[in-house]
């Protein structure tokens, strides 16, 4: 795509170029190509309403990283990455097949960008599929001929929801859709997730931020630490539990260099022990 934003030849036919989609967003706020001007132009107003924003999304991508390495380490070999985006430098199949060449990975997001994108970059890669589906649609995701043949439903799995679920009202069922994910993984699987929050936060950036977000094809809802620990119901969460992201498990690596307790979001893994 070129900078004024036009993408002649390939635009997806589903694109809604009408409105920004936090997918491209957050393409935007980690330097991708993949956005177009509308989705730069809410980009630059959730900057300007919380500023750690593009610290931020880094952070989310190192967590991400850090969390697929613990679950390599500790024997997960599949992973289904629900709420992807668009593909970007390590990506779940690059850091997964890093410990394990045969690492299998499915990727499902609901934005168009991404998934023609990502089924570009997978193209030829057999251990992984890209999916277009919304994840609260669980049959849809868990039936796709796609997923069935990349995950083996008899060992254990990596589900990951990363910056992904406060996207997600209650409102559309979500305890049901995470109760749903959960019956299908066999025991030993784990769930690693994001997600922003308001907790420690000045209340007025949040506001904005929320602002922004509702305009977009994703409006986005903060919950507490406390509402995002009760998303692990019913799994067995692995030290050091629900933290701010830089917290998790931390490598060194820093994006936010503020007082990461600060940090906007809390990020934790958790297995499912039964
Ligand atoms: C902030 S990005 C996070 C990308 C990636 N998980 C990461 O953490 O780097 C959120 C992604 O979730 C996707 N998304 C939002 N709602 C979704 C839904 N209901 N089903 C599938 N994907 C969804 C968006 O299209 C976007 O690509």
């Amino acid at each position: 795509m070129d900078q004024a934003g036009s993408w002649p030849e390939s635009v997806p036919p589903k694109v809604n170029l009408d409105q920004p989609s936090a997918a491209r967003m957050y393409d935007y706020y980690l330097g991708g190509a993949h956005n177009f001007a509308i989705d730069r132009e809410a980009a630059e107003r959730a900057i300007a309403a919380l500023p750690a924003t593009v610290a931020g999304a880094r952070t989310n991508r190192a967590f991400l990283q850090r969390a697929v390495r613990f679950l390599v380490g500790s024997g997960i070999r599949q992973f289904i990455d629900l709420g992807s985006g668009i593909p970007t430098s390590g990506n779940v199949h690059e850091i997964a097949q890093l410990g394990d060449p045969e690492a299998r990975v499915v990727y499902v997001d609901i934005d168009a960008v991404a998934v023609t994108h990502g089924q570009a970059v997978l193209a030829g890669n057999d251990r992984t599929a890209f999916v277009h589906a919304d994840m609260r649609d669980v049959d849809a995701v868990l039936a796709a001929p796609e997923l069935r043949r990349v995950i083996d439903f008899d060992q254990p799995i990596g589900l990951l929801m990363v910056a992904v679920l406060h996207f997600v009202p209650d409102s559309d069922g979500l305890a049901g859709v995470l109760g749903r994910y959960r019956e299908a993984l066999p025991a030993g699987s784990y769930l690693a997730l994001s997600h922003m929050s308001m907790t420690g936060q000045p209340r007025e950036f949040l506001e904005r931020f929320e602002k922004v977000y509702a305009n977009t094809a994703n409006p986005v809802v903060l919950r507490s630490q406390e509402e995002i620990s009760a998303l692990f119901d019913r799994y067995e969460l692995v030290e050091p539990g629900v933290v701010t992201l830089p917290l998790w498990r931390p490598d060194g690596i820093s994006y936010f260099t503020d007082d990461p307790e600060r940090f906007p979001g809390f990020a934790g893994v958790a297995r499912k022990t039964t």
